[in-house]
């Protein structure tokens, strides 16, 4: 990793988290050393490992508040409630059927507020986020994901974000013409492009910066 993340190792070219809660959240390898517990984060498994195993930028701290968009069953919710161990993660998901599978992993981590919401209207979790985050992390695959983000960065004065980006719920329109036109809607924003490409083709991820 290229900045260091708080409560993320790479051992052996493999990215562990440590665990805050017991055992594994998905059926993932859990390693014991020195009286804890690590977790494997495989980037075939989650879109921000790989971001960060090419040294993506997160400048996060181990009590920062994360808005995570697009949550899914929280895979990558689990792993990024160990990196802000002290912080907390708003975890929106607008599917019922992942969202059950999220409640679970968020019972047995303090730091997971689930929340069963589209991410196109903030307003409605406002009340629940109670106030700014630090960060936001996107994983929506949404026409109008761009529109989302922003929305979302604005409504909690959150100074940087990540955005996996799939050109292809967009347009089918070439990629590179589609992330252009995209990325315009960014404008104001310090937009940086990472490739994570090698596990998941489909996906541009970019973090985005005040
Ligand atoms: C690729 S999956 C998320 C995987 C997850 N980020 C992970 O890495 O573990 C995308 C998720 O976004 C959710 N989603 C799509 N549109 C949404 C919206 N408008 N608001 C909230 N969630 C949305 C989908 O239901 C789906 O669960």
């Amino acid at each position: 990793m290229g900045s260091r993340v708080p409560n993320a190792f790479v051992r052996q070219g493999r990215l562990y988290t440590a665990n805050l809660a017991r055992g594994p959240a998905y059926g993932e390898r859990v390693v014991r050393a020195d009286g804890r517990e690590y977790r494997e984060w495989s980037p075939s498994r989650s879109k921000l490992a790989e971001y960060l195993g090419r040294s993506g930028p997160f400048p996060i701290a181990e009590d920062s508040s994360v808005l995570y968009l697009g949550a899914g069953s929280g895979t990558t919710v689990s792993h990024v409630s160990d990196i802000v161990a002290r912080g907390m993660v708003f975890a929106v998901e607008v599917a019922p059927i992942p969202f059950f599978r999220l409640l679970d992993v968020s019972a047995e981590r303090p730091n997971v507020v689930p929340v069963l919401a589209d991410a196109r209207r903030p307003e409605r979790y406002a009340p629940i986020v109670g106030g700014t985050v630090d960060a936001v992390y996107q994983d929506v695959s949404q026409r109008d994901q761009v529109d989302i983000f922003r929305r979302n960065l604005d409504a909690f004065g959150a100074r940087w974000g990540v955005l996996m980006l799939k050109a292809r719920s967009i347009s089918h329109r070439p990629a590179d013409e589609v992330v252009a036109a995209e990325l315009a809607k960014l404008d104001g924003l310090e937009v940086t492009p990472v490739n994570v490409t090698a596990s998941h083709p489909e996906h541009r991820a970019f973090h985005v910066a005040r």
